[in-house]
């Protein structure tokens, strides 16, 4: 039987389509008691990787259990893992409340808890309207309501903010925050970092199948250092003052401007004055979330270079976890 940790393990996952390596050599662990984000652009290779993890598509190697076991071990796994994937369709003809109670009924749920999801998904007042006339947003809180059913230890919510009103998606991240702090776990995908950004701790960054950074949020924006763009009259006089000075990372941008990391636009200035180098124009730009995603998953950018990934906590015992290879390959 499954141990009753709550934590989802992701080991050595790959699975191709044909020529498509749709997820490659994939590691990863989702601890309880926080919510993690499962983040990468289109085609990145989520829905795929959560697909093996739910038992609904074989891995061509590797593993994925969820309390030590995988999905088809789990016994009666509706009691244990609630998952919300992308395109749920419903019976078009039956109510909310009778799709929900047939499903109560196959994972041995009460009644009672039919009534009790509803409510916590907001469908109360729907519950007897054919969930064929449903909203995307409707159905996305039905979709939840049935995963929610055998009150489950783990939810894996593929994009499960698609379709949801700007309240829906508040009620969402509380709803998400609140399950997490009970002790469980919450595994959640998007596409897009500013939707998750204020609900999630931990991530795991996914670029063509590839894991390009796995551990705190928090870590992940205090790894990047803001840098200076500069535009002096003479740039090498100026890269020769700064490296003088000790500043080496110094990066050319187009029209002769300089991009200097780890620097304040004072002391750009204070070299540049003592080098006898005109400046221009200045700006110090802060790293951003959205650009540290960007750069990790935009194809041009070869993660490891850009990034030294933390490794996660207890890595030691997790020798699963492995650097993303620079120029990873579909
Ligand atoms: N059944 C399939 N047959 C062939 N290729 C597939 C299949 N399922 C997924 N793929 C391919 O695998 C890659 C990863 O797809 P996946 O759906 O896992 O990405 P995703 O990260 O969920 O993207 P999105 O943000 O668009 O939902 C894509 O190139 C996709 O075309
Ligand atoms: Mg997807």
């Amino acid at each position: 039987m499954h141990d009753g940790s709550g934590r989802v393990v992701v080991q050595n996952l790959t699975k191709t389509f044909g020529p498509v390596v749709a997820v490659q050599n994939l590691s990863f662990t989702v601890e309880p008691g926080s919510v993690t984000g499962f983040l990468g652009p289109n085609g990145a290779g989520k829905t795929t990787t959560l697909r093996m993890l739910l038992g609904l598509v074989t891995p061509t190697a590797g593993h994925a259990t969820i309390n030590g076991q995988p999905f088809h071990n789990l016994g009666n796994p509706g009691r244990v893992v609630g998952a919300v994937l992308e395109a749920q369709s419903f019976h078009p003809n039956r109510t909310a409340r009778n799709h929900l109670l047939v499903y109560a009924a196959a994972i041995g749920a009460p009644d009672q808890r039919v009534e009790e999801v509803l409510h916590l998904v907001g469908l109360a007042e729907a519950a007897d309207r054919g969930a064929g006339g449903f909203s995307m947003g409707m159905r996305q809180r039905l979709a939840l309501a049935t995963a929610l059913l055998g009150d489950p230890q783990v939810l894996v919510l593929d994009e499960p903010a698609n379709g949801l009103d700007p309240e829906g998606i508040v009620w969402l991240r509380t709803f998400m925050q609140n399950f997490a702090r009970t002790g469980r776990t919450v595994l959640v995908s998007s596409h897009q970092l500013a939707e998750i950004e204020q609900t999630v701790e931990q991530v795991v960054i996914l670029s063509r199948g590839q894991a390009m950074y796995y551990g705190p949020l928090e870590q992940l924006r205090k790894s990047q250092q803001g840098r200076v763009t500069v535009r002096p009259s003479d740039p090498q006089r100026l890269i020769t003052a700064l490296q003088e000075a000790g500043h080496t990372s110094i990066e050319h941008l187009p029209e002769g401007m300089l991009a200097v990391t780890g620097v304040e636009p004072e002391q750009v200035g204070d070299v540049a004055l003592a080098a006898g180098v005109a400046i221009y124009g200045m700006q110090s730009q802060h790293a951003d979330l959205e650009r540290i995603f960007f750069q990790l998953t935009s194809g041009q950018f070869a993660g490891a270079r850009y990034l030294q990934p933390p490794p996660p906590p207890g890595w030691e015992q997790q020798q699963q976890w492995q650097r993303p290879q620079d120029g990873g390959q579909r």
